[in-house]
């Protein structure tokens, strides 16, 4: 994709991101949502890609309290930090889903598939008959989801001297960079 193509705020980040290095934890990210019960929740989750230039790609596990947390209410805040540039990114966004996730599920590691085969996250765990579900062809099974995370809104802070910058960016604005005081 050209970079020219990307919005400002995309071509930071990817500058942030490739400052940052190759360690799999610069792909952790953080995201904020509303349960059902209205209490804030607040997870780590892996950076699955992009689908267009203003939508992340996450897996979950539709067992998990996030995902149907995520169904009543769709609102969500991703946080990405960056320590080499000292840069924090807030994502404001909506969630859904990705219906046609096969060839992701196609390209995950063996043993990152095992974990979908496992119980349902969050119960009591049962040691004597807690026994994966696995099958020999690592099949799709029913509770893998792809969540679409379409992106409104992007706040980045940027702590440097002598003084700290923020920029934030709407969609509703044709994504036009404001600087703001930090
Ligand atoms: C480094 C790290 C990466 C994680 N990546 C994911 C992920 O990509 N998807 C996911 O559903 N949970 C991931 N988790 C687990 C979640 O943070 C969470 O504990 C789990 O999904 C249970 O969430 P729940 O509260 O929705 O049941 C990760 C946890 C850590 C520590």
């Amino acid at each position: 994709m050209n970079n020219m193509d990307l919005p400002l705020w995309r071509q930071r980040l990817k500058a942030s991101q490739s400052k940052e290095g190759k360690l799999a934890s610069n792909r952790w990210i953080q995201i904020a949502n509303v349960s059902k019960n209205n209490q804030p929740r607040v997870r780590t989750v892996v950076f699955r890609g992009w689908l267009d230039n203003t939508t992340m790609l996450i897996y979950t596990d539709k067992r998990s309290e996030k995902y149907t947390d995520l169904e009543s209410n769709k609102n969500i805040e991703v946080l990405w930090l960056f320590f080499k540039t000292k840069s924090q990114y807030r994502f404001k966004g909506k969630v859904s889903e990705l219906e046609d996730n096969d060839k992701y599920w196609d390209n995950l590691f063996d043993k990152s598939k095992d974990q979908w085969y496992w119980p349902s996250p969050g119960q009591k765990i049962d040691l004597e008959n807690s026994i994966s579900s696995r099958n020999n062809t690592l099949s799709k099974p029913n509770n893998f989801s792809v969540l679409k995370i379409k992106i409104d809104e992007v706040d980045l802070l940027k702590l440097e001297q002598p003084f700290h910058k923020r920029y934030v960016w709407k969609k509703i604005d044709n994504w036009k960079c404001i600087e703001v005081n930090p």
